[in-house]
């Protein structure tokens, strides 16, 4: 009985050690906010810009890989938040409107509702009114972590536009 006690209290030990959670300068040396959990002194927000390119002004970035939500190129600072009565995106990229206005439509998926299994006609599902849950404007921000990540496209169509509706059942029996 007494020797088991002994045993997992120096496993407890071990484990606190590797975790660095009695060693409090580890914070400085592996985190990526270089100075120690307990100083507030040396913490600042990273240095970062958006576009301030409007709509019709900015270029597509190439998709992350493929069916990923794709990037907001454009300033979206005066079209935030999105509210339930107040959805500026619509406005522009409703597959109604954006032919018209040079916007990316709406993808197929985007007027589908996967719960209940079917099409939402002419309107948006209610599961992609907040657009910016899923689409992000870039910053000029620095990476912390270099990434040596290299999407590969099935062809070179889907580096500037998703089909994801049309592939979502692939290998689904
Ligand atoms: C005034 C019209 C307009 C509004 C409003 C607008 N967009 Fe756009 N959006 C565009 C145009 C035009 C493009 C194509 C790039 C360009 O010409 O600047 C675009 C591109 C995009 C893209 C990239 C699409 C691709 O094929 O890579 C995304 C994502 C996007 N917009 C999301 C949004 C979101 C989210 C909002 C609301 C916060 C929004 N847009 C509001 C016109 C608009
Ligand atoms: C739940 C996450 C989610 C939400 C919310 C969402 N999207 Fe998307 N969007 C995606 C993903 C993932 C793709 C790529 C795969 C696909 O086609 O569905 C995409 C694709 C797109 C595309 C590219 C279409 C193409 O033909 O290549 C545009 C434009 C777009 N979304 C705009 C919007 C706008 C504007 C809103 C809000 C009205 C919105 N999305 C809401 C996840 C989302």
């Amino acid at each position: 009985m007494m020797k088991k006690k002994i045993i997992s209290v120096s496993v407890v030990a071990v484990f606190l050690v590797a975790c660095g959670i009695n060693n409090s300068s580890n914070s400085d040396q592996i985190g990526l906010r270089k100075a120690s959990l307990e100083n507030e002194n040396k913490v600042f927000l990273v240095e970062a810009n958006y576009t301030n390119l409007q709509p019709g002004e900015s270029h597509r970035f190439e998709r992350s890989y493929e069916n990923a939500p794709p990037l907001i190129p454009h300033a979206i600072e005066d079209m935030l938040p999105i509210t339930k009565d107040n959805n500026t995106c619509l406005s522009c990229h409703d597959k109604a409107i954006a032919k018209d206005v040079g916007a990316t439509p709406l993808p197929a998926s985007h007027y589908y509702d996967f719960r209940r299994n079917k099409n939402t006609g002419s309107n948006i599902s209610d599961a992609r009114f907040n657009c910016t849950q899923c689409h992000v404007p870039q910053s000029d921000a620095k990476p912390l972590i270099g990434n040596s990540f290299k999407p590969e496209f099935k062809n070179n169509k889907l580096k500037n536009h998703s089909n994801l509706i049309d592939v979502i059942n692939e290998g689904v029996k």
